[in-house]
């Protein structure tokens, strides 16, 4: 175990207070020293360094075409499908999708497939993508059946975050765009989500109108769906909203029917005033609003992603997805606050839960807190640190959490960019087996190790140092069920590290975290028993 010096974290602190507002990724460098075990002048943040160098996280940036986005996707018969082929790639790319199922067409300018698929059944669609540099395949089975949505966890933006009730029309549209342009929509991100404060007046008929900040509803669901990009919404059982906007409450069927109208894809359903009608918490008077909209839902002729937001209350993950609410996620804990100590208490409480996460439904420990946040005050950087944001995405993808940004996708800097498109991260959240990690191994100076077997039969780990120092965390394959010589690969620098017998350790900084692949067992032949740290070389 290495100790960071005290002179090393003045300097840190000294960084962050004087970088403000301009956030500290800089940091990834400084630490790569301080693996090597250095403290030289040199760890002192310059004002010569503006745009800094990421040896940590590598980029997705292969002008080889990637089909990214999970390989397991579904919907109901019948109803509206819309899916953007998530590819990156230079461009110009060209596609070709082969052998859809009947009711579905692809448009190869856009890259978008549409259409309602006629009858159950699972069918594996062929995508190729290309451009000048080669090209790429895929397989994705689109399965088609009744309650077959979110068969990997959702992932896209949602508006509170940032904006809070400040929300409006321009702001979704804005973050839409960049969604494109920042090309997260290419890695996978599809939801856009308008939180809390759309909402106005019920009119005399008791219809739900939205206030002056969105003009048009439908309109703005037809622009989301134009881009291949999916329509979130959110309403509470109760007479209110948490920010006191008009709740559902009594009116579900009716605004069921307007979501559906609007072309609404995704909807949150937040407790917030029905605790005022639920006074006495029991199971069934927790269940019952969730029970009435899922019916509710269930009228309409739409595919809505049905996201239970109670803050985990009456252990919602053990009855969330029964028949009756149909939840396809469910949040598991109070609001997330962009500080250590909260995204660290939400993160890692969640190994008792993994078993009650899966294909269809899923744990949410809430958005990621990285980026530029606000919650209605003007933006401004995440307060966790660049090894903390780490650890924070390393952790939601193990989790298989939904990965909801809920940032100012306008402002995205170089080192959030790195941290929300790397493909093999991202890929492991998708993994289509959809078993949550648990933890392996704990230590008492903070070190922990996680995993989740992938569909494919390897083993994603992560070694996390919630500890204060520099720390060695040892992945011992006796922990994690393995035994033999494996292939180990490091996901966030994207390259395979080498061969390891026994165990795989990293040196891991102060709220930081390695994310490893493990493979299948190897031929026996040469392999370390102990690795440096993979930040060095
Ligand atoms: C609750 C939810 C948040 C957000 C706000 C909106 O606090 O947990 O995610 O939706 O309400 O008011």
């Amino acid at each position: 175990m290495r100790k960071v010096l005290p002179v090393k974290k003045l300097f840190l602190l000294l960084g962050s207070l004087w970088l403000g507002v301009g956030g500290a990724p800089w940091l990834a460098e400084p630490r790569a020293k301080a693996a090597l075990g250095g403290v030289a002048a040199t760890d002192r943040p310059s004002r010569a360094i503006v745009e800094p160098s990421y040896p940590d996280l590598a980029a997705n940036d292969e002008p080889t075409p990637r089909i990214n986005g999970p390989r397991v996707i579904g919907t109901t018969p019948g109803r509206e499908f819309i899916y953007r082929l998530p590819v990156t790639g230079a461009p110009p790319l060209t596609y070709a999708v082969t052998n859809l199922p009947p009711g579905l067409s692809f448009d190869a300018a856009t890259g978008i497939i549409r259409g309602r698929v006629e009858r159950e059944g699972a069918t594996p669609v062929v995508i190729t993508a290309r451009n000048r540099q080669g090209a790429a395949r895929a397989t994705i089975r689109i399965i088609a059946g009744k309650r077959q949505l979110a068969l990997t966890p959702p992932m896209g933006w949602n508006s509170w975050n940032v904006w809070g009730t400040a929300v409006s029309d321009e702001k979704i549209r804005a973050a839409a765009e960049a969604l494109e342009q920042t090309g997260l929509a290419a890695c996978g991100y599809r939801y856009v989500c308008i939180d809390d404060g759309w909402q106005g007046r019920r009119a005399p008929d008791g219809t739900m109108q939205p206030n002056e900040r969105f003009p048009d509803m439908k309109a703005l669901g037809d622009f989301l769906h134009a881009k291949g990009l999916l329509f979130g919404a959110y309403t509470s059982p109760g007479p209110f909203t948490c920010g006191r906007y008009i709740g559902s409450w009594r009116r579900e069927e009716a605004d069921a029917q307007l979501y559906a109208s609007w072309g609404v894809d995704y909807l949150k359903h937040d407790w917030c005033s029905y605790d005022g009608i639920a006074r006495l918490k029991t199971l069934e008077a927790l269940q019952q609003p969730y029970a009435v909209m899922r019916a509710a839902l269930d009228k309409t002729d739409r595919d809505m992603v049905y996201a239970i937001c109670q803050y985990g209350l009456g252990e919602v993950w053990t009855w969330a997805r029964k028949p009756a609410i149909g939840g396809n996620l469910w949040r598991t804990t109070g609001d997330i606050e962009d500080t250590w100590a909260s995204v660290s208490e939400i993160g890692f409480r969640h190994s008792p839960l993994a078993a009650f996460a899966g294909p269809g439904g899923w744990n949410d420990p809430d958005m990621l807190v990285v980026g530029a946040l606000g919650w209605g005050e003007p933006p401004r950087p995440t307060r966790l640190t660049p090894d903390e944001q780490i650890t924070h995405m390393t952790l939601w993808a193990l989790l298989a959490a939904p990965l909801m940004l809920g940032c100012d996708l306008t402002r995205l800097n170089e080192f959030t960019r790195r941290l929300l498109t790397n493909p093999e991260v991202i890929a492991i959240d998708q993994d289509e087996l959809g078993v949550a990690a648990t933890r392996r191994d704990a230590a008492a100076d903070g070190t922990e190790v996680w995993a989740r077997p992938l569909a494919d039969g390897r083993l994603a780990v992560g070694l996390f140092n919630r500890g204060e120092d520099m720390q060695t965390v040892t992945a011992k394959w006796s922990d994690l069920g393995l035994t033999g010589r494996r292939a180990v690969r490091d996901v966030w620098q994207r390259r395979d590290v080498g061969a390891f017998d026994q165990v795989f350790a990293a040196l891991v900084p102060p709220h930081g975290a390695r994310l490893v692949i493990i493979g299948g067992r190897l031929p026996s032949g040469p392999a370390r028993r102990k690795a440096a740290s993979p930040s060095q070389p």
